[in-house]
């Protein structure tokens, strides 16, 4: 039997394209999030409407997980752009994610001042089923499969540009240039989101692939702001074109 893609959004405009799509759909309780499952194209899915945040995204992850065993998981949804080369409308395939909150202050005596540049990356622990131990890593990889598949719906892709790169995640929104600037030099992200890397933690702890997936909103570095939510739509309407690629391969 087919295991489903279990996709994620953390907002009704980043998710209520892809329930349209389904038959069969049926609503499925956990707790007072809204989860759909159902078939897209005949393959079974779960569309899981998260809220905004990483603690959010990662129990609705552990919790389909656990309920599903998943074939895949992918995050999905709107992001602020770091690479000052994107704009509105481009995604960004994560081929992999960081968690931008992740690190550690050198010590500085009070009145010293905490300046962002002398950070230590410090990265978050998550199970390396080749190691057989819990490993703390600052950056967790992409499925290869799942971005194969997001690059053949690149071809497809008219509103904008498609980039595979880093994407940072954290329970902040930046709006200072400096901060941005500075996150995208210390990390190599191309864009910020709230979700990505807290989910790919806990995948790579049950050993499911992952894939984030993410759609410029807004950039502070093009004055595009404030954000764009015809992305979400757009954004899903990719995911559609990637979810057949992928099933087209398997
Ligand atoms: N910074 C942080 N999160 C953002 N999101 C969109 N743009 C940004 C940004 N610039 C996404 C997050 C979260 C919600 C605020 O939208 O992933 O779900």
């Amino acid at each position: 039997k087919e295991q489903p893609v279990v996709i994620q959004g953390a907002m009704e405009v980043e998710t209520a394209d892809l329930i349209e799509q389904m038959t069969e759909a049926r609503e499925e309780s956990f707790g007072p999030w809204r989860c759909v499952r159902g078939l897209v194209d005949g393959h079974p899915v779960v569309v899981s409407e998260t809220q905004w945040g990483m603690a959010n995204a990662a129990a609705l992850a552990a919790l389909a997980i656990e309920r599903y065993r998943p074939a895949a998981i992918i995050s999905q949804g709107t992001a602020g752009a770091h690479d000052p080369a994107l704009s509105v409308y481009d995604i960004v395939l994560g081929a992999r994610t960081v968690n931008e909150s992740a690190w550690q202050s050198r010590y500085r005596a009070a009145g010293a001042g905490a300046p962002m540049e002398e950070l230590k990356q410090l990265g978050v622990f998550a199970w390396d089923a080749q190691a057989g131990k819990f490993t703390q890593e600052v950056y967790h990889a992409a499925d290869a499969a799942l971005l194969a598949a997001g690059q053949a719906a690149a071809e497809s892709y008219r509103r904008g540009r498609v980039v595979t790169g880093t994407i940072g995640t954290s329970d902040s929104w930046n709006c200072a240039v400096d901060r941005v600037r500075f996150l995208h030099a210390f990390y190599g992200t191309a864009c910020e989101e709230m979700e990505g890397d807290a989910v790919a933690q806990i995948a790579q702890s049950f050993g499911i692939p992952f894939l984030d997936v993410r759609i410029i909103s807004n950039s502070i570095l093009k004055n595009q702001d404030p954000w764009d939510l015809g992305t979400g739509p757009a954004c899903q309407a990719f995911v559609l074109s990637l979810l057949r690629a992928y099933w087209a391969d398997r």
